[in-house]
């Protein structure tokens, strides 16, 4: 019998682990381990408990993990499982000298140091496992001479350094290489496709760089291929095109360019998953994918494919193609959003694929009508023809669609009646028609969708008739968008039964009567907008009682009688427009009326009083002043000075807008650090402690910036977390210019955003800007943790709703926070636990689920 030191296996021990190594060498008598004691974490004690001390003869073939062959007195070892033990320490070189170790499986334990040079002599090696630990340094030439290796496991550790040319020379009956999630640099040697009898090759999140070697092209068993997210470039070689077995071919996340073959629809008779997105790949759609009838997956998002119009979609010139209705029938996902080539149809042929749980033509050319047979795809969740040119009718067999959570169709050219079919789509959770062209009333089924809880948005569309009292039944409803439409009649009392409503957004129709008083019992209503309407009657005193409300808009109505006081008890209200009505009384002069201007009441002829800069005609003396001046005195005892800046939070130290002029240097170009939307950022110097800050400010002229403003002051002022953006205060104030002046000041982030990293200006990648793959680790693991908080552990809930890499801010120690909350939406407890509870998705605000910002 060989030499079967069984061995003393692992370990140079961490603390906690502390491991006996008793090997008995030079006999059959294999020894294994003697035990250690100390454990503590990750199940270390017991792991081995069983391992205890020599038993002389086989008794180690009874060890937990091990398995020897045969029955003789001192059998060999031929198998290591010991996946999931929680096993730390190193794993010792000795185990070079189980000679006849077949298989070994350490998966998933936390091993870690170099894996060890002395496996070449385990020539009956048939499987090595050791995914999913922390073994570093170099991948060992030496496994080139464990010439029995089948399986080869590696990934998950934190290997770095070439991939050695070894590998590919003796490894003939290789069938399995995973190497993905390391470390690994240099580029992918050619000698890898010599691996004759592989069928899987992983390599993927890595940092490989080069070309993909044309040799890979020989394996031609090769059914899953992963090169996913290196730093590859170059055309992938044509010989790929040879590999007809292949099932997966993953090149995503790379610098690849070049055409994707015309011919790939007859390269691969048994493709499933096929990514090419986040390349930089041109041309056109090949139309002979329609061939590749077992695909699964296609993503082609995110690269250069554009210019003339692909073929692939279509043989008429610009023209989806009907073909794309011969796509395979267990395709689940068709994205094809924000592919500025796609135009044309939508084929009826689309009908065929009916698994398609995904469809998106998002942000496309696509034109023409939504195809009737489109009522097909009974297994359709989501639905993205927003940013299109889609016209004509809604077709009716929607409303098939069952299992909808989602459609979005805005910002298109629809037309007609909204069906009343709608009302079949139970599982509706979002539904966004704004800014078409429709023009029949709202059917009274779309208020009665029992899910829909997200948005129902049907702004800026010809639709007329009254509110229906139905709209009372939205009561998991967050959003409600209805403002530029002709809706007419008189707003519902049933409507304060949306008690979930935050933002309710009505402005510029032709309601009429009183504003309902039940509107009061939303309670977390944040944004209310009535204005352009033909609203009369009083202001309701209730909704002075609304805590939270930010935006309160009821400009341009027939509204009479006074300006109720308990406004000026809203401390969230942060913009107030009661102008061009017919109100009458005094202007308070507290709370959102200290300041000229976060409020309007200009066009109101019969009002009096209030702040000098407003210049109204002081109030004559009479109960209504009376009642005004005592609720004024009451509160100018808690409010020390009322010259001073407002600041929105009073948790918060005040910063004024000379501090932040001064820190600034003026707002300079150069304190610039990045400009968005609705603001820029600056970098801040304070003078005092010479403390450095961002500070956001916000472009006021820009529509949407001052509720971007609330929002994230909001946002911000719930949340308390590691990973997510500090604010150390917002100013709301005026700049000498007597501007309105908003801005927020946040901790500053040297290391500036994750796009900045991802996206370097310089395309060469060097250490200074390119994140390792424990870095990217860190850094996802910090988002998710951000935003765990943000869903589980925050009361209510809060959803980003604009997630990408230049909203991911680094810190000095490349830790990462999330931050621009601009958009964010607080949820309502119960709304989200409907959510939670369900398997829904809740996607990007008002655009696309499963996008990943290129960069911007
Ligand atoms: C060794 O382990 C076995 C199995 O766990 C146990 O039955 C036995 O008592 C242990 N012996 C010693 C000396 O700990
Ligand atoms: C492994 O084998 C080598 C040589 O055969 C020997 O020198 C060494 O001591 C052995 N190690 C153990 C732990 O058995
Ligand atoms: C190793 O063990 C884990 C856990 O039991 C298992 O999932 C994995 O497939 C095993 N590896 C091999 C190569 O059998
Ligand atoms: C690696 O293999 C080479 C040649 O097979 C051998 O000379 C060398 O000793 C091995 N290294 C180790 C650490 O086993
Ligand atoms: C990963 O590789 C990069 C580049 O070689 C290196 O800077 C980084 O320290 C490595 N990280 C780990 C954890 O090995
Ligand atoms: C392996 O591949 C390399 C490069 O492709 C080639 O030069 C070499 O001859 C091959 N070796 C074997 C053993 O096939
Ligand atoms: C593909 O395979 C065929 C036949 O084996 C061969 O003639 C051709 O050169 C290969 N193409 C490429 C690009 O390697
Ligand atoms: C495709 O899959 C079928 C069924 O698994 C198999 O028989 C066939 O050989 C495969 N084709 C290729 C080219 O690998
Ligand atoms: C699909 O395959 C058939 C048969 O191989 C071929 O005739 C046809 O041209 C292919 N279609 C496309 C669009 O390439
Ligand atoms: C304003 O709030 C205070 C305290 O919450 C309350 O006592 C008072 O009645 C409120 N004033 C109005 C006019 O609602
Ligand atoms: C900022 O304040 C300091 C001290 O008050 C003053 O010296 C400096 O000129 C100011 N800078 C700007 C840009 O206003
Ligand atoms: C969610 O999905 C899981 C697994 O797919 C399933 O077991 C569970 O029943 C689903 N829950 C709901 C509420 O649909």
């Amino acid at each position: 019998m060989a030499n079967h030191t069984a061995a003393s296996l692992l370990v140079l021990s961490a603390s906690m682990c502390l491991w006996t190594i008793v090997a008995t060498q030079g006999n059959d008598e294999a020894v294994l381990l003697a035990i250690k004691v100390a454990a503590i974490h990750g199940g270390c004690g017991d792991v081995l408990a069983s391992w205890n001390g020599s038993t002389g003869g086989g008794g180690y073939c009874i060890w937990e993990g091990v398995r020897c062959r045969g029955s003789r007195q001192q059998p060999p070892v031929v198998a290591l499982s010991l996946p999931s033990r929680g096993l730390t320490g190193v794993l010792s070189p000795a185990v070079g000298n189980l000679s006849s170790l077949r298989f070994r499986n350490l998966s998933s334990n936390a091993l870690g140091g170099a894996i060890p040079a002395s496996l070449d002599r385990l020539r009956h090696l048939h499987t090595l496992d050791l995914s999913n630990n922390a073994f570093s340094g170099k991948l060992p030439a030496n496994l080139s001479s464990c010439t029995g290796l089948v399986t080869l496991l590696l990934q998950s550790n934190h290997l770095r350094g070439d991939l050695p040319a070894e590998l590919g020379n003796k490894l003939t009956r290789l069938k399995t290489l995973k190497l993905s999630k390391n470390n690994l640099t240099g580029t992918i040697p050619e000698s890898l496709g010599n691996l004759s009898s592989l069928r899987v090759m992983s390599l993927g999140f890595n940092q490989l760089q080069g070309t993909i070697p044309r040799s890979l092209g020989n394996i031609i068993g090769l059914k899953s291929f992963d090169l996913a997210f290196n730093y590859l470039s170059g055309e992938p070689p044509r010989s790929l095109y040879n590999l007809s077995s292949l099932e997966a071919l993953q090149i995503q996340g790379n610098k690849l360019h070049g055409s994707i073959p015309a011919e790939i629809g007859s390269s691969f008779p048994n493709m499933s998953i096929l990514s090419f997105s986040l390349n930089q790949f041109t041309g056109s759609i090949p139309a002979s994918l329609t061939n590749l009838t077992t695909l699964q997956r296609i993503e082609l998002s995110l690269n250069r494919l554009r210019g003339r119009v692909p073929p692939a979609l279509g043989r008429l010139q610009g023209q989806l193609p009907s073909s794309i209705g011969n796509l395979s029938t267990t395709l689940q996902i068709l994205h094809l959003e924000h592919l500025d080539g796609i135009s044309g149809s939508i084929p009826s042929g689309i009908g065929n694929l009916v698994s398609l749980e995904v469809l998106g033509f998002g942000y496309t050319s696509v034109s023409g009508v939504i195809p009737d047979s489109m009522g097909k795809l009974g297994n359709l969740v989501r639905l993205g023809l927003y940013d299109t040119q889609v016209s004509g009718l809604i077709p009716t067999s929607i409303g098939n669609l069952s299992r909808l959570t989602e459609l979005y169709a805005q910002n298109a050219n629809l037309e007609g009646a909204i069906p009343t079919s709608l009302g079949k789509l139970k599982n509706l959770i979002s539904l966004d028609l704004a800014n078409n062209r429709l023009n029949s009333s709202i059917p009274t089924e779309i208020f009665k969708l029992p899910l829909l809880s997200k948005s129902l948005d049907l702004s800026s569309n010809s639709l007329s008739g009254p509110l229906p009292s139905e709209v009372g039944s939205l009561v998991n409803l967050n959003n409600m968008y209805l403002s530029g439409n002709q809706l007419s009649g008189e707003l519902p009392d049933s409507i304060g039964e949306c008690i979930m409503l935050q933002k309710l957004s009505l402005d510029n129709n032709s309601l009429e009567g009183q504003i309902p008083q039940s509107l009061k019992n939303i309670k977390d209503l944040v944004a209310l907008g009535l204005s352009m309407n033909k609203l009369s009657g009083t202001i309701p005193e209730g909704i002075g009682t609304i805590r939270n409300l930010q935006l309160l808009d009821l400009a341009h109505n027939n509204l009479s009688g006074p300006i109720p006081i308990s406004l000026q008890n809203l401390t969230s209200l942060s913009e107030l427009d009661l102008s061009f009505n017919n109100l009458q009384g005094g202007v308070p002069k507290e709370g959102i009326f200290r300041l000229v201007h976060n409020f309007s009441v200009t066009g109101n002829n019969e009002l009096c009083g209030g702040i000098p800069q407003l210049h109204l005609l002081p109030c004559h003396k009479n109960s209504l002043k009376k009642k005004q001046e005592k609720a004024n005195e009451k509160h100018r005892q808690r409010v020390k000075s009322p010259f001073q800046p407002p600041i929105v939070e009073e948790q918060y130290e005040k910063v004024s807008y000379h501090a932040l002029e001064n820190g600034t240097n003026g707002f300079s170009e150069t304190n610039l650090l990045g400009k968005g939307s609705v603001g820029t950022v600056y970098k801040c110097t304070f003078q005092d402690e010479g403390t450095l800050a961002a500070v956001k400010v916000f472009n006021l002229e820009q529509s949407g910036s001052n509720r971007s403003f609330v929002a994230e002051c909001e946002a911000l002022r719930r949340v308390h977390h590691r990973c997510l953006i500090k604010i150390i205060t917002c100013c709301s104030s005026i700049n000498h210019q007597g501007q309105e002046f908003k801005a927020l000041v946040f901790e500053f982030m040297p290391n500036g955003s994750l796009s900045d990293w991802l996206h370097p200006k310089s395309s060469m990648p060097t250490v200074t800007n390119t994140l390792s793959i424990v870095q990217r680790l860190n850094i996802a693991v910090d988002i998710m943790d951000g935003l765990d908080y943000l869903h589980n552990h925050c009361q209510p809930p809060i959803i980003h709703c604009d997630l990408k890499p230049s909203n991911i801010l680094l810190a000095e120690d490349m830790s990462a926070r999330v931050g621009d909350f601009g958009i964010s939406r607080i949820l309502p407890e119960t709304a989200s636990n409907t959510l939670q509870n369900s398997n829904r998705t809740i996607g990007i605000r008002g655009s696309s689920i499963g996008y990943v910002a290129p960069s911007d």
